[in-house]
């Protein structure tokens, strides 16, 4: 354990595991007075009643929300000037949380432009925060190869492999670049640092995320669920119940993979966090709800129940297109609009329900990507979580839980009907 109380500062907080660090921090994990100060950096503007974090009390650690900061300009040192003006105590920063991403069509274009952001944080808080113990990351399981048709590796995936990921896939990952960095950057200092692995990541951001497949097909499930007349209580109406085909294929729905809720993945980071003498050192920690894996096949049902839906295998057009696709490739063909088709064409619906936040507030330039899954991911990819447990980390958990949180969270801002 580290000296206490400590203050987090979370670079990404309105994003998917940057939201859920800054609830879990607020909620007093682990224990109250651990921290005793949070400051929340954003790019894009959030206000407080926006968050959706909980109230300050007198248990809770303080926070403080700065939005506006943009880190792909300038340097280090203008980010420090910035950083040194706007963020109370920064020289009693004891623990980092880095969930900043961008995505960039080109590979190498958004592996540099991600690699310069963290730099310029690392080369600011060297500067700033004499007592930093501890920084923390997010790298994920395209780091094992998952985007090349196929995977790479033969699952379960351990932490070992990503050293084995053939060159011309490495150098479209950013997190090869950010150990990288971080090494270099942590020697002769006081602190260490660790990488959180996750696969898909369920969770909830009050503004929307480019990459939340929760939040994708919770609009799809509820603007279906609309169109049909049905809704969370058809069960006691005894009307007939309203079928919804996984989006995928067959090989999509039976592929064993490990989601991971943001929630479960920010109380791991906090973890690792304080006990850097198990967690740091640059190790990688695969991290998922459940050690043993699922399938979207066996999740659908059960996320469709949420809105009054049966969710069922693929439809007919999909089960025979088993053929592994390309990120972002969608079957030719296919009679069944994907989520995001669907969500654009009746996406006027949610403003007529007065849920017009809901029409900016969805995935936006990720849908493709997000359409793709079903029919992209059909191999099996799960992940091991030995490393995890050994860390003593909390046990498993029910897979779909992250999911009906979310749902229930979206429908309390306003992002689904
Ligand atoms: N989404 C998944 O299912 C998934 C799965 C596995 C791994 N991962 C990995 O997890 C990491 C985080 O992904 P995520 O899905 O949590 O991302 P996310 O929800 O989109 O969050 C990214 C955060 O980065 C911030 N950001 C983007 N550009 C910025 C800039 N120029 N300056 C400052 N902040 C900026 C965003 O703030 P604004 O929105 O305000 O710009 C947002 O808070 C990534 O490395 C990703 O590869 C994600």
């Amino acid at each position: 354990m580290g000296r206490h109380p400590g203050h987090a500062i979370v670079f990404g907080a309105s994003g998917l595991i940057g939201w859920a660090v800054v609830d879990q921090l607020l909620r007093c994990y682990p224990e109250t007075s651990t921290f005793s100060r949070i400051t929340a950096v954003t790019n894009r503007e959030v206000t407080f009643s926006e968050s959706h974090w909980p109230e300050p009390n007198a248990e809770r650690p303080k926070l403080q929300l700065i939005s506006g900061i943009d880190l792909r300009h300038g340097d280090g040192v203008m980010l420090a000037n910035s950083l040194k003006q706007a963020v109370e105590d920064v020289e009693t920063v004891t623990h980092l949380f880095y969930l900043v991403f961008t995505a960039h069509p080109n590979g190498t274009e958004e592996v540099a432009t991600n690699r310069r952001m963290l730099q310029n944080v690392i080369d600011a808080h060297n500067f700033l925060s004499p007592d930093l113990q501890f920084v923390v990351f997010p790298g994920g399981t395209r780091g094992y190869g998952i985007y090349a048709p196929g995977g790479v590796f033969t699952p379960p995936l351990t932490e070992d492999m990503v050293n084995n990921l053939p060159p011309e896939q490495a150098k479209t990952v950013v997190y090869p670049a950010n150990r990288e960095l971080l090494s270099a950057a942590s020697k002769g200092r006081d602190w260490t640092w660790c990488e959180v692995c996750p696969d898909a990541i369920i969770g909830f951001t009050p503004n929307g995320s480019q990459f939340s497949l929760a939040l994708h097909w919770a609009q799809y499930l509820s603007l279906y669920a609309h169109n049909h007349g049905t809704g969370p209580s058809n069960q006691e109406s005894g009307r007939p119940a309203i079928e919804i085909p996984f989006p995928g294929s067959t090989a999509g729905a039976n592929s064993l993979f490990s989601p991971a809720s943001a929630t479960k993945i920010a109380r791991f980071m906090i973890y690792a966090s304080l006990h850097s003498d198990i967690c740091g050192g640059g190790q990688l920690f695969n991290i998922a709800d459940n050690d043993a894996p699922c399938t979207y096949g066996e999740l659908w049902p059960r996320l469709a129940g949420w809105f009054g839906l049966v969710g069922t295998g693929p439809a007919g057009d999909s089960q025979t297109q088993n053929n592994a696709l390309a990120v972002g490739e969608l079957p030719q063909g296919a009679q069944q609009l994907t989520p995001g088709e669907y969500i654009s064409k009746h996406k006027d619906i949610f403003t007529q329900c007065g849920r017009s936040k809901a029409v900016d507030g969805g995935v936006g330039a990720g849908s493709r990507q997000l359409d793709s899954v079903g029919y992209w991911l059909t191999f099996d990819r799960h992940l091991s979580l030995e490393k995890l447990k050994k860390t003593g980390f909390e046990g498993s958990q029910d897979p779909v839980q992250g999911w009906l949180d979310s749902f229930q969270m979206f429908r309390n801002v306003g992002l689904i009907l």
